[in-house]
């Protein structure tokens, strides 16, 4: 891999686009339609979507009225946590699908370690996988335990762990056992949800590069070997997180970047959940 490759190759073969949209706290309705139309029309090739979001029809109906391919966009959707357990699970998947319109997802995700569920809930993602209806399958805020115990029950392994990455939270144990497994780091709130986009270090790389922030922080993903998922609504903000590929981090930048770990977690925290 290179820090230009626009995809990086899942477990199952499959390539993922590395700049994803995402869509969580996107209104349902025109609001969430027009963030993936705009996107799709300005090269992004990945959405990034769940049913505890409210918008998966949203997100379908751009992609069927984009006039792309179904095989041109990487639509990935999240069981949510009531939903986990084998039969549940089941239910679930096909409900998501049945509100996308669409007949298959790129990448179906456990979207949280529930306890003593997920395992369950895992083989449920196997069916299907096995049926072609995930196009591959994964997990989301699984941290070291939770890994560990997956990959010594699960039959197919996940191809994906989403979880909140950042340079001032970089998950640099998860990340060091998903790429010793094969296992794709997505990295999620990757703008740090606006909280550090004033950040001076953050702002000094930008300067020094002619970026925003928010192009440092997602190129500083790129570069770590990462998928990013950028949430906005707003057309310019969805074109600059997508304008990525003209520019480099030097390792200076980098070692600036790695030395902000401050353990920020902006939204959910899975270091608790057994
Ligand atoms: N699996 C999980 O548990 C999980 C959890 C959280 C997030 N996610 C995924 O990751 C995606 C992104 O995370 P996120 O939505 O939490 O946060 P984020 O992408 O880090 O930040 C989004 C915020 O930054 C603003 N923004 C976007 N682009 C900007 C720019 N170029 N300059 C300044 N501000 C900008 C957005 O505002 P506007 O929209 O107003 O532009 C929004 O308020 C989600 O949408 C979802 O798909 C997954």
């Amino acid at each position: 891999m290179t820090n230009d490759d626009r995809t990086l190759a899942l477990n199952t073969g499959a390539l993922i686009p590395r700049v994803g949209l995402g869509v969580w706290q996107a209104p349902r309705g025109a609001a969430t339609r027009s963030a993936v139309a705009t996107a799709l029309s300005l090269g992004y090739r990945h959405v990034d979507t769940a049913r505890i979001y409210g918008n998966e029809a949203d997100v379908g109906a751009a992609i069927r009225e984009s006039g792309l391919r179904r095989d041109e966009v990487f639509v990935t959707t999240k069981l949510w946590n009531d939903d986990q357990g084998y039969d549940r699970a089941l239910r679930a998947f096909d409900q998501s699908l049945e509100r996308m319109g669409l007949d298959y997802v790129d990448l179906y995700l456990l979207h949280w370690p529930v306890a003593g569920r997920r395992l369950e809930s895992w083989r449920a993602l196997e069916k299907l996988f096995a049926e072609k209806r995930a196009r591959a399958i994964g997990v989301s805020n699984f941290l070291v335990p939770h890994l560990r115990e997956l990959l010594d029950h699960a039959k197919v392994l996940p191809a994906a762990d989403q979880v909140e990455v950042t340079p001032f939270l970089q998950q640099r144990e998860t990340r060091a056992l998903c790429a010793e497994r094969g296992i794709v780091v997505e990295a999620y709130s990757p703008l740090t949800r606006g909280r550090k986009l004033g950040h001076p270090t953050v702002v000094g790389v930008a300067a020094r590069v002619g970026r925003s922030p928010a192009q440092v922080l997602l190129r500083w993903g790129l570069q770590r070997g990462m998928v990013v998922l950028p949430k906005s609504t707003h057309a310019g903000r969805i074109a600059e997180n997508a304008a990525l590929w003209d520019f480099t981090l030097d390792d200076g930048a980098l070692a600036e970047l790695d030395a902000l770990e401050e353990g920020l977690v902006t939204g959910w925290d899975p270091r608790d959940q057994d």
